[in-house]
Order: structure tokens, then sequence, then C-alpha cells
């Protein structure tokens, strides 16, 4: 397997696969305070629900770096102002505000500690939180690739690869391990219009890897499934609420009603920490819309007429009837019957 790293510390900076300029160059972007990473997260250097998180989370390490200089007070008011603006970076995918929430947590509990302390128990949790996704990507591969059999024509849609995680990838993770386990699987990508995250970032994954797969429109889907050529579909998640309602890049939604029509399993993989029990239903997921140049520009080259208006949802919820099961590193769950938290 090909060891794409995707985000990695080192010497008090963030360094970023930026992923803006891929497949064409693989370049790093490098974070050195807590405002570069809201930048990157915001501008889309890095996404991808999972490597956000982690992201944020040392960004939180850079901000505590760079108040050590100030008193105790100024410390945790200039450190909360950071956390507030990690938090906002991008609206939908929960991990974001999940791993802020434990770096919060980290803070509170040290807060007698002096300042030192307290940033090396911050740098400790944001690594924790590192290690933790590759080790969790790695069991829902494993579960996942327990519903795989040889032979599968398996889709899916947007990029959920190690470039949206630390390493590995959640429903692309599963498609990874059916792989490298020997079973002989076909993969159609979803281009994924507007960003176009399946032609750009899946692209490349499964090209490194040497996984057989076509990249397809994101229309052509329904006429492959129609036609029998889909066995099942696996995507990511953004946020799932408890009822199972789940938030991921926009076409999912279509995807799922066309996968219930033809009787085609419909998979979310993820992990737990996007599942935000705070919430009922998918109706109370923020979504975010984005600049209205990402439909009428490709690379920066106008295609819509000047002065046209723009509708961007950068993702849409699939109601958990359309779900068939949710994928997480504890085991393989109905929709509607969530892990406890
Ligand atoms: O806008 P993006 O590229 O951050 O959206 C990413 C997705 O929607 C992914 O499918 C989701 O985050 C799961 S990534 C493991």
């Amino acid at each position: 397997m090909k060891d794409i790293k995707t985000i990695e510390f080192k010497e008090d900076t963030l360094y970023l696969i930026d992923q803006r300029k891929l497949p064409a160059t693989c370049e790093y972007f490098q974070c050195k305070n807590y405002r570069d990473v809201d930048f990157a997260i915001a501008d889309m250097v890095v996404r991808g629900a999972p490597a956000i998180g982690a992201a944020a989370a040392y960004g939180v390490v850079l901000a505590a770096k760079e108040f050590l200089k100030e008193d105790r007070e100024q410390f945790f008011k200039k450190l909360d102002e950071a956390l507030q603006v990690l938090n906002e970076s991008r609206p939908t995918a929960v991990n974001l505000m999940w791993a802020i929430n434990r770096m919060r947590k980290v803070i509170d509990k040290n807060k007698d500690l002096p300042l030192e302390a307290i940033y090396e128990k911050i740098k400790e949790e944001a690594d924790t939180i590192y290690k933790e996704d590759v080790e969790t990507n790695k069991r829902i591969a494993q579960y996942g690739n327990e519903l795989i059999k040889d032979g599968d024509r398996i889709l899916t849609h947007c990029n959920t690869g190690a470039l949206a995680t630390v390493q590995y990838g959640t429903a692309l993770g599963v498609i990874r391990e059916a792989h490298y386990s020997g079973k002989n699987i076909f993969v159609y990508a979803d281009e994924t219009r507007p960003r176009l995250q399946g032609a750009k970032l899946t692209a490349w994954e499964l090209m490194q890897e040497g996984i057989p797969f076509k990249l397809i429109s994101d229309s052509a889907a329904a006429t492959l499934i129609r036609d029998g050529k889909v066995d099942l579909i696996i995507v990511g998640a953004d946020r799932i609420a408890s009822n199972g309602d789940t938030a991921n890049k926009i076409g999912t939604f279509m995807l799922s009603v066309v996968a219930k029509a033809y009787n085609v399993p419909f998979y979310i993989a993820a992990p737990t920490s996007t599942i935000d029990y705070d919430i009922k239903s998918g109706e109370e997921i923020v979504i975010e819309e984005r600049s209205s140049e990402e439909i009428t520009h490709i690379n920066g080259i106008r295609i819509a007429p000047e002065g046209v208006e723009v509708y961007n949802p950068a993702f849409d919820v699939t109601p958990y009837e359309n779900i068939t099961g949710l994928i997480t590193e504890k085991g393989v769950f109905p929709p509607n019957k969530l892990p406890l938290p």
C-alpha cells in the first residue's frame, strides 16, 4: 500500500498535502499558526471529515504554542478565541467540532498546570486523535470487507481515502482492504461535481494502488445501477444524526434514491466520531453553501454566463430509510440502531 501522508506535524509546523493542486502536483501546504489551519480547512487545502478534525486539533497545538509567551489570563483568552475560529472553519463535518471539543476538554482538565505542561497535554491529545484515526479506519476497513464478495462492482462518491483521513480512508479504506485481501473487485468512482474530489483525488488514489476502476460522471451512475452493473455502493459521511440520517457530499442522496429503486445495497462507512448524538434527525444538520465560482468556473475558467445565479450546497442529507448499513470501527449497524456513544 502506498503511504500517503495527508497530514504531518513536525517542528511546530503542520504539513498538509495541498488537495487543491492534486493530481497535477503533490505539494505540501505549511501551516505555521492556527490562522493558516483555519484557512487550509475553509479553502479545502485539507478536506474530508476525519482529516479536517485531525488538522483542527493540530491548529489548537499551534495556537497554544503561539500564546505561551502571554500571561495566564491572555493565554486562556486567546486560546479560546482560536478554538472558536477553528470550530467555525467549516460547518457540516462534525468531526471538526468533535476534535475541538476533545481539545477543549483537555485544556479545561489541565487548566491549573503550568502553561508549558498544558501545551504538552494539548500536543498529546492531538497526537492521540491522529493515531486513533488510523486504527479506526483499519477497523472500518475490516468490518466493511466482510460485506464484499469476490467480483463485486462497487460504486463510490467523493473522496473518502487516505486524503480524507489521516491514513487509509473510510469507504475507500474498505475498498483498499477488499483489494489487498485478494478480492477481484472493480470500482466506479463518481467524478463528484463541483469540486471533482472523485476525478482529482479518488482517481489519483486508486491509480496509485492499482485498483481496477473507471471514472464516471455523476449522472452516469443511475444508468449503471439500473443496468445491474453495480453490486453495492459505499460512501462516507460528514455528519450522522441520531436517527441515522446522514449528510455527505452533494449527490449522495440522489445516488441513494436510485440504489433503493433498484435494490442495490447502500452503505455508509464512517467513524463513530461522525455521529452527532446531539441532533435527532438530518433536518438539524447545517449544510454548507460554497461560492458560486465552484459551479461557474472549472480550474479558473468561466463555463457559465457572467451574472448567472447559482445554488451550491456542498452536502445533502440521505434519509436513514435509504441506507442499508453503517460501517463503523465498532461494527456494522442498521442506520436506525446506531452504537451507543
Ligand atoms: O467537501 P469535502 O471534500 O470535505 O467533503 C468530503 C465528503 O463529503 C466525504 O465523503 C466525507 O467527508 C467522508 S471522508 C472520509
